[in-house]
């Protein structure tokens, strides 16, 4: 319940929605609750006419009128209602799904090393539908139902304490039933959206990645993970719903045994003359008005627990740790703006660099890394890079090199040790600061469905068309970019899947060019190239890297024989510091990779791939 009441806070400003909803319902259950009383007095005028008194035919034709005037208010309140109810539910929704995601895209990457992507999603869609639609029925439902129920005792305790009696028990015993259900219903319910949300995210990751799927024909094996998961849903169905049905006999039996004396006694003591008929139909009337509020609240019940669960999951994901706290001590969290109709807020500009003189663009500083907590990946690694430098990284795949990356973007934390650019500790800095300082081109080029416009421009939101195509031309990107059919326009699929990997990784490129930071990192920006590919993207790396402090990942040696300096790890530590031509004399794996090159054997080229290089 707590969970609920901080969602609700998490919407407070839409308290007039509330307030109108409530007020739409209570107007509603009010002349609802009208219509029994004017039928109780129609009955006894009735009675009266047939007796030979009463007031004539225009006492009924009133009655009747009464009846449509409530009838025609009744309808109208409700739909009021109605109408809040609607808008209240999508804004709910909006506000909700924003601060879903604005918190995701603050967390660490870490969270997501251990989530799947649709599972992520999936949450979102149940979470928030099965919270919304609990608030939307409880506005529009909970206020009449507890009137109904307040006025059918009142005006019951008036004719026969016994009948009120006997309704008293009605609704602790139901509740208390389907609070029962409910226990050993809800652990079903959430082991099977486990299920669920395992299927979806398998699935979206499939999806996403349909090349490979059907590279390994895998489709029979991915449908059948998918298959299985939704059988086990099934099977967990059969024996939840079995005893929620049992249940529900139990309960609705139990209900009918307390209305079986309920008319017993209104029909008897009609019968006796202690009721006018008048009264019988108006208790009559009641009665089955009470019934109604009974079976709402088991469904109340019900899905309020959903609510809960669903909730719960919600605000565990808010509690995670953003990044900026988290992983690195400065509180710059994306911070969250409610979702409005306007436009998209203009780039806030980073914050001024706190200068400090003469030092290097990037520092290690004995620092010592592992992703979790035991397997060290880094053992104190040190070095330093000049402004204006151009180092390369060498080491076996799954050496580090990009491990240094990461941590030097700030996505984990050093568990010892310092990393230092431009003389400020990373750990120091709001993220977004940091991050505007490094430019990276990763291996795979990552690019977002829509134009090749607004992919460049995603380096710099608000760039001009001519800033955009000067990019696009220094990262030798502008000539196959107009020969498409729509120019910058050209919509490039998801992921950029409607572009060869050369022209995507070209875009990615000017996407850099266009960020213009000061340091820049290639991580293996050209190894998923063939040859004609990587030399049209080096020739646009080359441009990028002028002028620029650039870290190389790379996968050639004659790439890594063009750079001021070379760092080599081995076993997760610095082994050599040097220029190529220092490094090529020490005997170390520069030497030996340059040596291995030279050689025309299997063995040795086998030995070069190790280090992720390709001749
Ligand atoms: N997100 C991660 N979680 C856990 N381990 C990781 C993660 N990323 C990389 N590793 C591990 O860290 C080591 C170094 O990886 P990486 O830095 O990517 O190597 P390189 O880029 O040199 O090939 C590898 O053993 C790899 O398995
Ligand atoms: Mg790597």
């Amino acid at each position: 319940m707590a969970s609920l009441i901080r969602l609700l806070g998490l919407a407070r400003e839409l308290w007039p929605y509330y307030l109108g909803i409530a007020l739409a319902a209570l107007a509603t259950a009010g002349t609802a609750l009208l219509t029994p009383f004017i039928i109780k007095a129609a009955t006894d005028e009735i009675v009266a006419q047939t007796r030979g008194g009463g007031g004539g035919v225009g006492v009924l034709v009133s009655f009747a009128v009464a009846l449509l005037v409530a009838e025609l208010v009744a309808t109208v309140v409700s739909n009021v209602g109605g109408y809040l109810g609607d808008v209240m539910a999508v804004r709910l929704r909006a506000i909700l799904s924003s601060r879903y995601y604005a918190q995701l895209l603050s967390l660490p990457q870490r969270y997501f090393d251990g989530q799947l992507t649709g599972t992520v999603i999936n949450r979102l869609t149940r979470s928030i539908s099965e919270t919304t639609q609990f608030f939307q029925m409880f506005s529009n439902n909970f206020l009449p139902l507890l009137l109904t129920v307040f006025a059918v005792l009142v005006v019951t305790a008036a004719y026969s304490p016994w009948l009120t009696l006997l309704l008293l028990v009605i609704y602790p015993v139901f509740t208390w039933l389907t609070a029962l259900t409910s226990k050993r219903w809800q652990p079903l319910e959430r082991r099977k959206n486990e299920q669920f949300d395992i299927a979806g995210g398998r699935f979206a990751e499939a999806i996403a990645q349909i090349r490979v799927v059907k590279s390994f024909t895998a489709e029979a094996r991915e449908l059948a993970v998918f298959n299985d998961r939704y059988a086990r849903t099934v099977a967990i169905t059969h024996g939840q719903s079995r005893f929620w049905h049992l249940m529900d006999v139990a309960r609705r039996g139990a209900l009918a045994l307390v209305f079986f004396g309920v008319y017993a006694i209104i029909f008897t003591s009609t019968a006796s003359g202690a009721f006018t008929l008048g009264a019988m139909v108006l208790l009559v009337q009641l009665v089955a008005m009470a019934k109604q509020p009974v079976t709402m609240m088991s469904f109340l019940v019900d899905s309020s627990q959903r609510a809960i669960a669903g909730s719960r999951s919600y605000l565990e994901a808010l509690d995670e740790l953003p990044e900026s706290r988290a992983a690195l001590g400065a509180d710059a969290a994306l911070s969250f703006t409610r979702p409005t109709d306007a436009a998209a807020p203009t780039p806030a500009v980073p914050p001024p660099w706190p200068a400090v003189p003469d030092a290097p663009a990037v520092e290690f500083d004995h620092v010592s890394f592992s992703y979790d907590g035991s397997a060290e990946v880094l053992r104190d690694v040190s070095f330093t890079i000049a402004p204006g430098e151009r180092v390369a990284f060498v080491g076996e795949s799954g050496g580090g090199k990009t491990t240094l990356v990461n941590l030097l973007l700030g996505l984990y934390r050093p568990d010892a040790g310092a990393i230092r650019v431009r003389g400020v500790d990373v750990g120091d800095l709001p993220l977004e600061r940091l991050r505007a300082e490094i430019g990276v081109v990763f291996q795979d080029a990552a690019l977002f469905s829509g134009s090749v416009r607004e992919n460049i421009a995603y380096g710099r939101p608000g760039a001009t068309a001519s800033e955009i195509e000067q990019a696009a031309r220094r990262a030798n990107a502008h000539e196959f970019v107009a020969r498409l059919a729509d120019g910058y326009d050209a919509e490039i699929g998801e992921r950029g899947i409607k572009l060869s990997g050369g022209q995507k990784q070209r875009i990615a490129v000017a996407r850099a060019m266009l960020k213009d930071a000061p340091i820049l990192v290639l991580d293996e920006a050209t190894s998923a190239l063939d040859s004609k590919a990587e030399r049209l993207v080096q020739a646009g790396l080359e441009q990028l890297m002028a002028d620029r402090t650039t870290l190389i990942i790379a996968h050639r040696l004659s790439t890594i024989s063009t750079v001021d300096r070379i760092v080599t790890l081995r076993d997760g530590r610095v082994d050599e510091v040097g220029t190529p031509e220092e490094l090529a004399r020490t005997g170390g794996i520069y030497a030996e990779l340059l040596a291995l090159q030279a050689s025309a054997s299997k063995a040795d080229r086998r030995r070069l791939q190790a280090y992720d290089i390709t001749g």
